[in-house]
C-alpha cells in the first residue's frame, strides 16, 4: 500500500485522534521516581512493554581518582581535575568553561534542593560522592550508567586502568543503578593539555614526551583473555548488570578487526560461565542515521560526513547484536537532532541495512568544549553558546531521540527484550569535555532538568492518548512535535522491507 493510500485509510477509517496541544506544568519529584526503571532484565510484563520509553543511559567517566598509572606519567594524584583546574575561565569563543558546584556534604541528601546539588572535585573513591551521583541520577530519570572499561592487552601492561571506582562499587554497591561495561579498546593517547604526540610503542614512557600510553595489542593468548574475563565476570554476576534475555550487555565504542577472536572468546567464556550469552554492543562514530535531514547538508559537510562516519556495514552482524550511534559531537552538524519526516508523515519504516534486525541505539552529546584537555585555540567546541540556547538544543535532541525510539518503530522491529532499546547521553561527568550531566556553575542543574522533563512529557503524550496501543507508533501532525496524534491499533501497517 503507498504511503498515500494509507493515510486515506487512515481518514477514512476516522482513526485520528483530536490534536493534542501539550501543556506542561513541571513533574514534582514524586513523579520523577516514577520514571525510574525497575525491571531491567526479566520477562516483559505486559503486551504493551514495546512501547514504553527508551531507558536512559548517561556514559560515566572514571578518571577523577588517583591512579598508579596517572601518578607514574604525570605526577602524583594526577587526575582529570587538573586538566578543568588549569583551564582558562573562558574557551577561544568567550564562553565560560563549566566547573562543578561545591559539595556541601553536611547537608543530608535528602534535602537536596537547589542549594545543595553540587558534586564538587571529587574523588571517586568516596562512596558518599557515588551514592550522591546515584541520588541525583535517580532524582532526575536517569535509568543506568554505562562504566567506561579500560583494559589494555600490552605486553607492558596487561590488565585493567582506572578501575578503583568500579571495584569499590562492587564493595560498597554505589552507584546502585543498572549498568554495563564499556571496553575502550582502543590505543591510548595522550592527549592531555594538548601535549599529544603520536609516538611508536617502542618508545619508554616518558612524561615530557607525552607519549603514547599504551598500544592495544591483539595477538592475545588464551590466557589473556581468560584473564580478561576473570574480571569482567564479578560484574556480569552483579545484580545491577544489565542484561537481555540473560545474556550480560557488552559494549565497545570502537570496532578493530582484531577485536574479534577476544571479543569470541569472550562470549565462550560467559556461556561456559552459565550465562546464555554476551549481548554485544558496538559504537559507531557517526551521527544519528535518522535524526538529521540529510537534505540540507552542504556538499562540504557531506564530505565531512563520509570521512568521519562508520558506515553500518563496516560492523559485522555475526559478531555484534547492536550497534549505537556512539555520542560524539558531528562538527559538520551543528544543530538538534529532529524527529524524520518518514516518521511524522507515517511514511514507509525505511529497511535495515545489511540483515540487521533491530533499530540502532541513539547516542547524545550534551555540549562539547574540551578546552580543558586542548591548547586553548586547539579546542573543538561544539553545541557551545548562551546558556538557554545550549540547553534548549539539547532539549530538542533528546525529545526527538526518545520520542523516535517510542514512536517511530513498528513492535515487529523489536524483540521481546526491552532492554535493546536505549539513549544514551554523552555523559554524565566527562568534564574535560565540558560534557557533563553534574550540577555546574554555568548550567546548574539544567541538563538534568531536562532530562526528567523530556521523559515525563513523551510519557504523559503516551498515557493520555488512549494508553499503550499495540501498534506502537505515533503519528505527528503540523511537524510540530508538541502536536501529536497516536495511532489507533487497527490501522494496518505496511511490512517492512529487509
Ligand atoms: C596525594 O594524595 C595523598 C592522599 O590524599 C596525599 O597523602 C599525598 O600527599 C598527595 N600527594 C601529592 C604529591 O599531592
Ligand atoms: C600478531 O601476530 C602476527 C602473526 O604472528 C604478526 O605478524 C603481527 O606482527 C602480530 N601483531 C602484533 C601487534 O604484534
Ligand atoms: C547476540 O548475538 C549472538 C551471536 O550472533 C547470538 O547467538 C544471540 O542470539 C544474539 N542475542 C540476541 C538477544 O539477539
Ligand atoms: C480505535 O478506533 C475505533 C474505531 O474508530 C474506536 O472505536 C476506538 O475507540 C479507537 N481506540 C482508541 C484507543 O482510540
Amino acid at each position: 500500500m503507498s504511503t498515500s493510500k494509507l493515510l486515506v485509510r487512515i481518514l477514512a477509517v476516522g482513526i485520528i485522534q483530536t490534536v493534542i496541544f501539550l501543556t506542561w506544568t513541571s513533574p514534582s519529584i514524586r513523579q520523577a521516581y516514577r520514571l525510574i526503571s525497575t525491571e531491567f532484565d526479566g520477562p516483559p510484563t505486559s503486551s504493551h512493554h514495546q512501547n514504553f520509553l527508551p531507558k536512559v543511559l548517561a556514559i560515566y567517566f572514571p578518571q577523577f581518582h588517583a591512579d598508579p598509572l596517572n601518578d607514574r606519567l604525570w605526577g602524583a594524584n594526577f587526575s582529570d581535575w587538573n586538566n578543568l583546574l588549569a583551564a582558562p575561565a573562558k574557551n577561544k569563543d568567550g564562553f565560560a568553561v563549566p566547573r562543578p558546584l561545591p559539595y556541601k556534604p553536611e547537608i543530608p541528601a535528602h534535602l537536596m534542593g537547589e542549594n545543595n546539588v553540587g558534586l564538587g572535585y571529587y574523588d571517586l573513591r568516596s562512596v558518599d560522592i557515588r551514592k550522591r551521583q546515584s541520588e541525583l541520577a535517580k532524582l532526575y530519570g536517569i535509568d543506568g550508567f554505562i562504566h567506561h572499561h579500560y583494559w589494555f592487552y600490552d605486553p607492558n601492561y596487561n590488565g585493567p586502568t582506572l578501575h578503583a571506582p568500579l571495584i569499590n562499587m562492587l564493595r560498597d554497591g554505589y552507584p546502585d543503578l543498572p549498568f554495563f561495561l564499556n571496553w575502550c579498546a582502543v590505543s591510548w593517547i595522550n592527549v592531555w593539555m594538548g601535549r599529544a604526540k603520536w609516538q611508536s610503542r617502542s618508545e619508554t614512557i616518558n612524561m615530557n614526551k607525552a607519549i603514547t600510553l599504551q598500544q592495544q595489542y591483539f595477538n592475545a593468548s588464551d590466557a589473556q583473555i581468560r584473564d580478561h574475563y576473570d574480571w569482567l565476570k564479578q560484574f556480569f554476576h552483579h545484580k545491577n548488570y544489565i542484561k537481555v534475555g540473560g545474556a550480560p550487555v557488552f559494549f565497545s565504542y570502537q570496532s578493530r578487526t582484531e577485536m574479534m577472536p577476544i571479543l569470541n572468546r569472550l562470549r565462550e567464556l560467559a556461556i561456559e560461565d552459565g550465562f546464555p550469552n554476551l549481548y554485544l554492543i558496538i559504537g559507531r562514530g557517526a551521527a544519528p542515521t535518522h535524526l538529521h535531514d540529510r537534505s540540507e547538508l552542504t556538499p562540504g559537510m557531506i564530505t565531512q560526513m563520509r570521512r568521519r562516519d562508520q558506515p553500518v556495514e563496516s560492523f559485522p552482524v555475526e559478531v555484534y547484536n547492536q550497534t549505537m550511534v556512539y555520542p560524539y559531537p558531528a562538527e559538520y552538524i551543528n544543530k538538534a537532532l529532529a524527529i524524520p519526516n518518514w516518521c511524522k508523515n507515517r511514511e514507509k519504516i525505511p529497511p535495515f541495512p545489511d540483515g540487521r534486525n533491530k533499530p540502532e541505539i541513539n547516542g547524545i552529546p550534551i555540549t562539547f568544549d574540551n578546552t580543558p584537555r586542548r591548547e586553548f585555540a586547539n579546542a573543538n567546541l561544539w553545541n557551545v553558546g548562551p546558556v538557554h540556547e545550549v540547553v534548549e538544543r539539547f532539549r530538542t535532541s533528546l525529545k526527538s531521540a526518545i520520542t523516535f525510539d517510542a514512536c517511530c518503530w513498528h513492535p515487529s522491529h523489536r524483540s521481546d527484550h526491552k532492554q535493546e532499546r536505549y539513549v544514551v547521553i554523552n555523559a554524565w561527568n566527562e568534564w574535560g569535555e565540558g560534557m557533563a550531566l553534574e550540577p555546574s556553575d554555568v548550567y546548574g542543574t539544567q541538563f538534568l532538568e531536562v532530562v526528567k522533563d523530556v521523559k515525563l512529557e513523551v510519557m504523559s503524550l503516551l498515557e493520555r492518548n488512549g494508553g499503550l496501543t499495540d501498534d506502537g507508533r505515533c503519528m505527528f501532525v503540523d511537524g510540530d512535535e508538541k502536536v501529536w496524534n497516536f495511532m489507533n491499533d487497527t490501522v494496518e501497517i505496511e511490512p517492512v522491507e529487509q
